[in-house]
């Protein structure tokens, strides 16, 4: 019989930044609830990846001097980017997506043009408030104080030809799933968004943009790009191959699967994400679960404020999988938490040095010093077992079905709860136990002892299955030491007691967890914060390595390159980069170019000018004005801050010359 399938997601992250610990917990999540249904025996299907267009990314790639799709590259495949860091947090994606993949782009074309063709996306004006770096429209309702709901930041008034999705038309059906279903977690989530966005009236919403070039071209009209949400949403299916021939997995029972999202971004994973997939005549998510933010000072942690915290200095400081476990043990799964140090530290010394890593320590110790390594056979059965034996016997037996009801419902930090309350109870045990006077006698007590010992390893084993999902590399070297063999790490064996063969080999081996010194590792945390602080020092002057892939001559001649005279220059509206050139090109027709070169130059200065242009680009609309051709600048990064100078030539050079 084929395993049940699962499909499981993170969102796709912005690579516009390093990602902090925020971005490294809700990964992390995601990870430990996936690698929890692979040890069922599930057939995994977890997928996280990058949301790489937009305008932030243009304009960040602008003040970097380099273009947008070498700024992703470098976040997400040079080193300390997005891929290092799953990697070195022990991630177990099964696919990472980008959206600038050539078949992601290609399924989001397609699914633009069918919504299209279907109806549901349209063409209108988009008047409103927009926030640049949440990338999101509002109406004046939904500011707060007249600033972004989600940010607080300024909001500027935006005006432009776009393209609609007609959400207004979903919104019965999208409240009947938010009520009526299971599908959105917390529930305390679902009043939110019924309450905030769905009561005050969907509003249709804008899903193109003719403002910036970088993302995915809307390929029936030119100028447009898709904008943000239909490009980001749609790669949990584009990811299993749906409108593209890269992957054949759409259709074949993972989709629809669970979205796992930070609560800031439930509104668009809870309404519009089912409503493209309602457009589109596909199943709704299995799941949208809304967790909460990792605080810092009761505050977001954000890259502008200079407060995030660095997973690369905490993991190499205490390890991955004690980073891994402190996120998902001290925070309830769907709430906000307040990050600090010092509970990351505490965490550390009391779950896992004093309790977990001293019953492994204790326990194999003894195994070792009192029976060599190997405990008697019969060492299992004990014939009038005391109360505590019963009792932890008990409590190990049955912790598998609380722990599978706490994962189950997504609270990873409930089913940690319950695994410590049986490590602490074990560790309890042992002092009831007093091994040490037991082994005063060992011909008369020795098979006592041993029975005692096995009962702690055994307690240890099921803990450690159970553990599995939230430090994977940690437990195999548990299993190593309690001799544990394949058989007895499985799922199965955590609901059985006595799995582990009584005669397993077991031996001390490092300790797993050391204690941390908390003063020491403060004052170091603080040092290596302030260091990475410290801007790098960057050269003065800086230039763009020249292209090594050749172009052919043919395609080269293709492009026109015309002197260009300035009759006219202005600033466009409401844009605080375009200016709009009114150009004399020898034609005797005035040509209209738009640039955005207005932090460079004022308008006046530039009238009488002679530039070069190209002027055989398709028309571009940009602010709802015409842009035919692109003014030829030279651009350099001079301390870091990119420098650019228009292309200006002899004034004796009549307008239209061509450059060859
Ligand atoms: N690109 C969008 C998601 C598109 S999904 C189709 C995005 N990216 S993000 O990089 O800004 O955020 C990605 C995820 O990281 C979000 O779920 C967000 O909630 C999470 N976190 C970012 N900072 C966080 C904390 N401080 N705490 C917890 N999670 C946080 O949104």
């Amino acid at each position: 019989m084929e395993n049940k399938k699962f499909y499981i997601t993170t969102p796709i992250y912005y690579p516009s930044d390093k990602l902090h610990i925020g971005h490294t917990y809700c990964t992390v999540a995601t990870d430990t609830l996936a690698r929890y249904h692979r040890l069922r025996g599930e057939d995994v299907m977890f997928l996280t990846g990058t949301d790489e267009h937009g305008q932030k990314i243009e304009d960040k790639a602008r003040e970097a001097g380099v273009t947008p799709k070498e700024f992703v590259d470098r976040i997400v495949e040079g080193p300390g980017g997005v891929l290092d860091l799953w990697k070195l947090m022990n991630i177990s994606n099964d696919r990472f997506i980008r959206t600038t993949d050539g078949y992601h782009v290609q399924s989001v074309q397609r699914i633009f043009k069918r919504m299209h063709d279907n109806g549901d996306i349209y063409k209108g004006t988009y008047k409103g408030k927009y926030c640049k770096p949440c990338e999101s429209f509002w109406t004046e309702s939904q500011l707060a104080d007249g600033k972004c709901p989600d940010c607080g930041r300024e909001v500027q008034d935006a005006e432009e030809e776009a393209y609609f999705f007609r959400l207004s038309k979903y919104a019965d059906r999208v409240r009947d799933l938010l009520e009526n279903t299971d599908f959105l977690e917390p529930k305390s989530r679902v009043n939110e968004m019924v309450k905030n966005f769905i009561e005050p009236g969907l509003e249709d919403l804008c899903v193109s943009r003719t403002s910036f070039s970088w993302g995915v071209p809307v390929d029936f009209d030119p100028g447009h790009v898709v904008y943000v949400w239909v490009d980001a949403l749609t790669n949990y299916i584009t990811a299993l191959g749906y409108e593209n021939d890269r992957y054949d997995d759409y259709g074949k029972g993972w989709w629809p699967g669970v979205n796992i999202v930070g609560k800031e971004i439930v509104r668009f994973h809870s309404i519009i994400w089912p409503a493209i997939l309602m457009s589109l005549g596909e199943p709704l998510p299995k799941k949208c679960f809304g967790h909460g933010w990792l605080l810092l000072d009761g505050g977001k942690m954000s890259k502008s404020k200079g407060n995030v915290v660095d997973p690369y200095i905490l993991a190499e400081k205490f390890g991955v999988d004690a980073l891994r476990f402190f996120l998902m043990r001290t925070f309830p799964f769907g709430s906000d938490g307040n990050f600090s140090n010092e509970l990351l530290i505490q965490t550390i010394n009391n779950d896992l040095a004093n309790d977990l890593g001293n019953l492994v320590s204790r326990t194999t110790a003894m195994t070792g010093k009192y029976f060599g390594g190997h405990l008697p056979a019969g060492c299992g059965q004990w014939a009038s077992p005391e109360p505590w034996d019963l009792e932890l016997r008990q409590a190990a037996a049955s912790l598998r079905d609380a722990y599978e009801k706490d994962m189950e419902s997504f609270a990873p930090h409930k089913a940690l709860e319950d695994v410590f309350k049986v490590i602490q109870r074990a560790n309890k045990y042992i002092d009831e136990n007093a091994p040490w006077k037991l082994s005063k006698d060992m011909e008369q007590n020795g098979p006592r002892l041993a029975h005692v010992l096995y009962t702690l390893l055994e307690t240890t084993r099921i803990c450690g299955v159970l553990l599995t999902p939230f430090m994977p590399d940690s437990m195999e070297k548990l299993f190593a030491q309690t001799g544990a063999p394949a058989d007895a790490r499985t799922w199965d064996s955590a609901g059985r007691w006595g799995a582990l063969p009584e005669t397993a080999a077991v031996s001390k081996g490092e300790n797993l967890f050391p204690r941390v010194d908390t003063e020491k590792a403060l004052e170091e945390l603080e040092a290596a914060a302030e260091a990475a602080k410290q801007p790098a020092v960057r050269p003065e002057i800086e230039i763009e390595p020249q292209l090594t892939e050749k172009v052919d001559f043919d395609t080269f001649c293709k492009s026109d390159f015309r002197v260009v005279k300035v009759k006219a220059c202005d600033a466009v509206k409401k844009s605080a980069k375009l200016l709009r050139f009114t150009l004399d090109d020898g034609t005797g027709v005035d040509r209209q170019i738009l640039s955005g070169i207005h932090q460079w130059y004022e308008p006046e200065e530039l009238v009488g000018k002679t530039l070069v242009a190209i002027v055989n680009l398709p028309p571009r609309k940009m602010m709802g004005l015409e842009s035919n051709g692109m003014l030829i600048s030279a651009v350099h990064t001079e301390r870091g801050e990119e420098a650019l100078h228009l292309l200006m030539v002899d004034d004796a050079i009549p307008a239209g010359a061509k450059l060859c």
